[in-house]
């Protein structure tokens, strides 16, 4: 059977599970696609602390290049996290016709648009399931199921860390300090938590949402971004003894002359649905003219679940790579489905 090896980025939470799934699964994406997929390559920063993670046969090393002048490395998973230096590590895997599967929304949101043009110039595949909401499979859900119906507003919980962090102050009474340290413990945080506090992890996918929804490039300048650094833990006792819960809530809902979206933490009554969605998870509410309200729910952040997330897209650029398809990112797709209804 044909192979296709496979570089990574990145061998944290992520990535870690990434070649975890590759090599456990292997046989059920073999059934799929007809294709042998293994990882060959792993770039990290720091090679001595990795080395005992990898099985045998597969390369360890901080040389980038590696990949990139491999002509055997078909696909690359990039894990790293952050905007610099994954840009410029995307640009030149791109440029040198690898297809690119990324987690990285803060990339997405800030550099999408620029990427899956240098892509579709290489003919090559850039897709980013993992960027929005971890473990649930929304933008292909946008993509595809939305594909005949005009989005009317996209809102949900989009941050883990924010949502496990909010969950255990009000059910466990934990400090915000102390839950946050438990999610960064546990790998749903970013290297930096900042922008998952400030809210700005959140605004990052709202872009990418956006994108999808409506075929709108929202700028993170434009929205009103607001987290839950200053959340006390009275204040979710009292919103909770009143009948609400404070959930960190994205919206982008869609008005007369375009789009507005915003972030911020929101008391949500208890009997809604949103009030339910607890500790890491995520929930993203779509609502289209035709279908009406949809809601898309499970892990937020995490590695195995991002990790599938991940898995899907390989799936994805190998069906293409095998029927000569590629060049295909999801920006193909949206320019198409993503339109504010003409009607209007
Ligand atoms: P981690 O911090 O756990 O891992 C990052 C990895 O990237 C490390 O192995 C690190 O190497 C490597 N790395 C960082 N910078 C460089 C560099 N300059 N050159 C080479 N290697 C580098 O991150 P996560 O796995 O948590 O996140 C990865 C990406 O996935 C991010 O974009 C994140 O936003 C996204 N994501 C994360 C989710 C999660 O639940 N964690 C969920 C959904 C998306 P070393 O260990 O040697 O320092
Ligand atoms: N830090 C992010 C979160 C990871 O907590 O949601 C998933 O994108």
């Amino acid at each position: 059977m044909d192979e296709i090896k496979i570089g990574l980025v990145g061998l944290g939470t992520v990535g870690s599970s990434v070649l975890k799934m590759v090599t456990e699964n292997s046989d059920k994406v073999q059934n799929i696609t007809g294709r042998n997929l293994s990882i060959k390559t792993v770039v990290v920063r720091n090679v001595a602390k990795h080395q005992a993670e990898v099985p045998a046969g597969v390369t360890v090393t901080d040389d980038l290049n590696t990949i990139v002048d491999d002509p055997e490395i078909k696909i690359v998973v990039e894990v790293m996290g952050g905007v610099h230096p994954a840009k410029e590590v995307i640009t030149a895997l791109l440029n040198a016709k690898k297809h690119v599967v990324t987690a990285n929304k803060d990339l997405i949101a800030s550099a999408g648009e620029e990427l899956a043009a240098l892509a579709k110039q290489n003919h090559c595949d850039l897709m980013y399931e993992a960027s929005v909401a971890g473990g649930i499979p929304i933008l292909r859900t946008i993509v595809t199921s939305f594909a005949a119906d005009y989005i009317t507003e996209v809102k949900g919980i989009v941050n883990g860390t924010t949502n496990y962090i909010l969950t255990q102050m009000q059910r466990k009474h934990w400090s915000y300090d102390q839950a946050l340290m438990k999610a960064q413990e546990l790998g749903f945080a970013e290297s930096d938590p900042t922008n998952d506090v400030e809210g700005i992890d959140a605004a990052y996918k709202m872009v990418i949402l956006s994108q999808f929804s409506y075929g709108t490039h929202i700028k993170l300048s434009n929205m009103a971004v607001e987290g839950i650094s200053t959340i006390q833990q009275a204040d979710v006792q009292q919103a909770d003894a009143f009948g609400y819960t404070i959930k960190l809530l994205g919206i982008a809902r869609r008005i007369d002359d375009g789009v507005f979206a915003e972030v911020g933490p929101v008391l949500v009554p208890q009997d809604h649905p949103l009030a339910t969605i607890n500790n890491e998870n995520n929930a993203v509410m779509v609502t289209g003219q035709a279908v009406g309200e949809t809601l898309f729910y499970g892990p937020g952040a995490g590695g195995l679940p991002t990790a599938n997330s991940v898995l899907s897209d390989i799936v994805s650029v190998t069906k293409n790579i095998v029927l000569g398809t590629t060049g295909n990112s999801f920006n193909n797709y949206q320019s198409q489905v993503g339109k504010v209804d003409p009607r209007d």
